[in-house]
């Protein structure tokens, strides 16, 4: 952008030459300031409040670039651009264009690079592209494209670089880039779930940069083409990462680092291997041309984000045991330290220049020193995965403030402390599994506000202090495999207002009466939060039940504590309430498909029909003296038997018949 904006300068200390101008056309008369350089014009009608094609006129020049960014196009119809013969760079990106009619581009048959980041296009179509012969590059980039049609792309014959990035698109169309020959190819932030090798990775040949991540992957069988794939590329071609969203126990996990049986059953795999492959072209990165790269560096790193660095590394800033590649698309460099026999961070040298990535998996790292990132700030993605980490010193991420995603997984660490993750105010995923942890401080997560998941599967946990998710909106959390017996309603789960998967399988749950609190909870969240079962470990016989499946009777035949403290205390006082309760619960199989809610209101309307009956009664005793206390007992019992039922039609019948 700062390129445009310095043609606009430019233009702007010239404007000494402005009777020039005049043979280039009207527009760079008034409207729009034009440069000419090295035999291009540009001409910039950038932020000019432009509504319509028709409020700008043709340029008489043989070779120029048109910048129409941000102005408030709607609609390109048909023919709009039927005289800009010369155009070789079209911007309309920020505008608000939602219509593109058949043959909008008509007569740019030169044209090489098209934008159209930041509009309101939903689909793409064929006939959007006719005309476009030469085109070789295409930003589409925040739109709202769900649709792309099986032809979108079929007359680009020199179409290298498509950036496709922030849209919605689900699923690409077989064949599309059957005649395309791509180089690079962005699909980052799209709902894809898979890219299936038949039709699509097949044609993909020669591209040499492929943005897939935030997508949300489904790992499973699908996928393993895909992996296959990438494998086949060495990744060279891979820029982000494939990051698996399904099924939860994959959640956040690199497609790289998954194996295929994880993915699917090994029985099934070989039915889902892509067939062999034909000679790829591990040089095609040499046959892209530098100028398509550069255009791919300014375009789309700025329509992503305006945060992300602006410099490019020097080629020795990347430590010498590791590899390292830069993302064309955004300036990120991603530093790859997997498995080097790395016993100290401080020995990687030179230190990498603003990374973004680092991935120093699989090493023999004891030890996290505070030191050891304190020139990483921009980084997006640490994993220290598989290493041998014990100790993480007091604020050892203090400077991590951009960081979204830490591996911690597979090391050593048997305790957390809120001082181990100061400073990650940006930190959404955190991934703690496979270590030894048995303690966790009820602030441990005070310092990261925007966590989002928490993996604490397969460790040592026997419970979670109150205190431990307070300020935090978790989505994902994962406790399976602990030796978690118990947790608390009050301060701990009661925390977990934004849930939206939890795994608690493979703990030794005591399914006594302090469980039912657990259980309830559990019965509140919607359907699909809890991934597997919940399985009851003591006692023995409730061991091995989903305790969500087993009536509240069943856990807490004796002890009527943990009910009672949810009814109101007046219900005490009637005779006989609390055993008709446990009756009348156990008698009640949907019981536990009763919301939390609905089942507090039932309550509440109990007690305020209890009061009701009770007042009824001791009217109806005063009136009948001659009954026994024995039948009046037994009316009693009925009576609170059918309150509890959440049966009001026979209730308000007894009423009316004791009254008459
Ligand atoms: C993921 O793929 C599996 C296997 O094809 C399928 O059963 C499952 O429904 C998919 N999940 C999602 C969320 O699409
Ligand atoms: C319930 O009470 C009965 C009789 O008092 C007793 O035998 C039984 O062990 C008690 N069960 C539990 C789970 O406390």
């Amino acid at each position: 952008m700062h390129l445009w904006v310095s043609y606009v300068l430019l233009s702007a200390t010239s404007v000494g030459t402005v009777q020039m101008l005049g043979s280039y056309g009207e527009i760079c008369q008034r409207l729009c300031a034009c440069e000419e350089k090295e035999g291009i014009l540009t001409v910039s009608c950038e932020n000019r409040g432009i509504g319509s094609l028709s409020d700008i006129s043709p340029v008489h020049f043989s070779l120029y670039h048109l910048l129409l960014t941000g102005n408030l196009l709607k609609k390109l119809s048909a023919n709009d651009f039927v005289e800009y013969k010369g155009l070789r760079i079209l911007h309309l990106g920020n505008n608000d264009i939602s219509e593109v009619e058949a043959g909008a581009f008509n007569g740019l048959q030169e044209l090489k690079r098209l934008h159209l980041n930041n509009n309101k296009i939903d689909a793409l179509k064929e006939e959007f592209f006719f005309g476009l012969e030469s085109l070789e590059y295409l930003q589409i980039d925040y739109n709202y494209v769900t649709h792309v049609a099986p032809n979108a792309f079929s007359r680009l014959r020199h179409l290298e670089v498509l950036i496709l990035n922030d849209n919605l698109i689900s699923s690409l169309p077989v064949n599309i880039f059957q005649h395309v020959p791509l180089t690079h190819l962005d699909l980052r932030g799209n709902q894809l779930k898979v890219l299936p090798y038949s039709g699509l990775l097949e044609h993909m040949n020669s591209v040499v940069e492929l943005q897939l991540e935030e997508n949300p992957w489904n790992c499973s069988c699908e996928l393993i083409a895909l992996k296959t794939w990438l494998e086949s590329i060495s990744y060279t071609a891979l820029v982000g990462d494939v990051v698996c969203e399904f099924p939860f126990r994959l959640h956040g996990r690199d497609l790289d680092e998954v194996s295929k049986q994880e993915l699917c059953p090994r029985r099934a795999i070989a039915e889902y291997e892509m067939p062999p492959l034909p000679h790829l072209s591990t040089d095609a990165y040499y046959r892209t041309t530098p100028a398509l790269v550069t255009a791919s560096l300014t375009s789309s790193g700025i329509a992503r984000s305006s945060s992300r660095p602006t410099k490019g590394p020097r080629q020795s800033d990347c430590p010498t045991v590791c590899t390292c590649n830069l993302q064309i698309s955004d300036l990120g460099l991603n530093v790859n330290c997997q498995e080097r026999k790395i016993e100290h961070i401080s020995d990687l040298n030179p230190k990498p220049y603003n990374p973004k990535k680092i991935y120093l998996t699989g090493n023999y790292i004891p030890v996290v020193r505070r030191s050891d990132f304190n020139e990483a700030t921009g980084l997006d993605l640490l994993h220290l995965g598989n290493n041998r980490i014990a100790r993480i010193h007091d604020r050892a991420f203090g400077d991590l403030t951009h960081l979204r995603r830490l591996y911690l997984n597979g090391n050593l660490i048997d305790h957390l402390r809120a001082e181990m993750f100061y400073g990650l105010e940006s930190l959404q995923f955190l991934y703690l599994e496979y270590n030894v942890i048995k303690d966790v401080a009820p602030d441990t997560f005070q310092h990261i506000p925007k966590l989002q998941l928490l993996f604490l599967n397969n460790n040592l946990l026997k419970t979670l202090p109150v205190g431990t998710f307070n300020g935090l909106t978790l989505a994902r959390l994962n406790l399976r495999n602990n030796h978690l017996r118990y947790l608390p309603e009050s301060g701990v789960l009661d925390q977990l207002t934004a849930l939206v998967q939890v795994d608690l399988f493979e703990n030794p749950w005591d399914c006594s009466c302090s469980i039912l609190e657990l259980k309830m909870w559990l019965e509140q969240l919607s359907t699909g939060t809890v991934v597997n079962n919940v399985i009851c470990g003591s006692p023995k016989r409730l061991a091995g039940e989903d305790m969500r499946y087993i009536k509240t009777a069943n856990i807490c035949p004796n002890n009527s504590d943990i009910l009672a403290s949810m009814i109101p205390p007046s219900e005490e006082s009637i005779p006989g309430s609390t055993i008709t309760i446990e009756t009348s619960l156990d008698s009640d199989t949907q019981y536990s498909a009763i919301p939390l809610s609905v089942m507090i209101l039932a309550l509440l309307l109990m007690f305020i029909v209890s009061v009701f009956v009770a007042a009824g009664l001791f009217v109806a005793m005063k009136k009948r003296h001659q009954k026994s206390q024995n039948e009046q007992n037994n009316s009693m019992n009925a009576l609170v038997f059918y309150r509890l039922g959440l049966m009001t039609h026979p209730i308000i019948k007894y009423i009316l018949k004791l009254f008459h």
